[in-house]
């Protein structure tokens, strides 16, 4: 497959491809603003947690492009500023803060403009190089959990259009397809955004391997009648139990799975971790505009001023979960252990 590049800094700018146009339209917009990346963020331009840290990286960079007429100490406020604005664009994937708290740090060595420019830039890249690392180790040690001749279900969108780099679950799919150990994969539609269909979809046609899309509200069917061997998912964001954030719909496939006896997989980096809290509870679950279920393309489809609610992404009580396979190994219960062994001996 020839390499799809959803987020390309230029030097002066960050070029995303505005992942709400696929599959129709392969279209870059151009950021010169870096206000405007922020927005691109929480318009959902770009999304999937590590993509939207990466992306965050160079928007920081983009800011630090704007400060060459300000005092030191008014270019620090601005960035200052405009860090606690971006961290702010989407709450629950934790790689956003995480790269903004990375960023914070070099600001915080107060440099002269032009070395705090570049020293931005240079994090930013590395940002974005260390997740394509991240996810290729992923793909190799998730890839040896999956039984040969495999058929696999997953939710939501965890490609390379989701990290920027190869994938998390998706990287793991494409890795075990590759070693002849899968046969078949299920995507969910994934509702209200649709990136399974439109974007999970569209990269395995892309990889040229075997899938079969499904309604969101297939999986219990599909489960039970045994077609599914294992599930395969991303993450938002996981607590220091190894409760799991994910796209909603994710716990009910985890439960369904959980109940037939199917593995359960959650594939995410370390950098998805958040030790700061200790259970799935205290994560802030994105509601976004009650407008992405009422509407299709603009079109209204239920009836007008009824109540609805938007929740971007469910919690996962660890118990659900089989393995969670990260890039520095798989762990599993009793997560509270295995992922403070893994912060701490990597
Ligand atoms: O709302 P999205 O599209 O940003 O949600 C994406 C997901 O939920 C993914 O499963 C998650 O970020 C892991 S992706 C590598």
């Amino acid at each position: 497959m020839d390499s799809i590049s959803p987020i390309l800094w230029t030097g002066d700018s960050l070029r995303l491809l505005d992942q709400r146009k696929l599959p129709g339209k392969e279209i870059y917009v151009e950021i010169s603003e870096p206000e405007e990346v922020i927005r691109a963020i929480a318009d959902m331009v770009v999304r999937g947690a590590p993509a939207i840290g990466v992306t965050a990286g160079f928007g920081v960079a983009l800011a630090s492009q704007t400060i060459i007429n300000k005092s030191h100490e008014e270019a620090v406020a601005y960035m200052k500023e405009f860090c606690s604005l971006l961290g702010k664009s989407r709450p629950t994937a934790v790689n956003l803060i995480t790269v903004v708290d990375r960023m914070l740090k070099v600001i915080d060595k107060l440099m002269p403009y032009e070395s705090m420019s570049q020293a931005l830039i240079k994090e930013a890249d590395n940002v974005q190089n260390e997740t394509l690392v991240s996810d290729m180790n992923m793909a190799e040690l998730g890839s040896k959990l999956i039984d040969i001749d495999s058929t696999v279900l997953t939710h939501c969108n965890t490609g390379p259009l989701a990290t920027s780099g190869y994938g998390t679950a998706l990287g793991v799919i494409r890795r075990a397809w590759e070693l002849g150990r899968i046969k078949h994969v299920f995507a969910t539609e994934t509702r209200p955004w649709f990136q399974g269909s439109r974007l999970t979809m569209w990269e395995l046609k892309r990889l040229g391997v075997p899938a079969t899309l499904v309604v969101d509200s297939a999986i219990g069917h599909l489960m039970n009648q045994g077609y599914i061997d294992c599930v395969l998912v991303g993450a938002d964001r996981i607590t220091a139990n190894g409760d799991v954030a994910n796209k909603i719909g994710t716990l009910n496939l985890a439960i369904i799975a959980n109940s037939l006896g199917i593995p359960f997989f959650v594939v995410a980096p370390v950098t998805t971790l958040d030790s700061q809290l200790l259970e799935g509870t205290e994560i802030h679950i994105e509601e976004r505009d009650p407008r992405e279920i009422t509407e299709l393309f603009g079109e209204s489809i239920s009836p007008p001023e009824i109540d609805s609610i938007n929740f971007a992404f469910d919690v996962t009580p660890n118990d659900y979960i089989d393995a969670i396979i990260t890039d520095l190994g798989i762990v599993k219960k009793p997560y509270i252990n295995s992922i403070k062994d893994l912060n701490e001996y990597g």
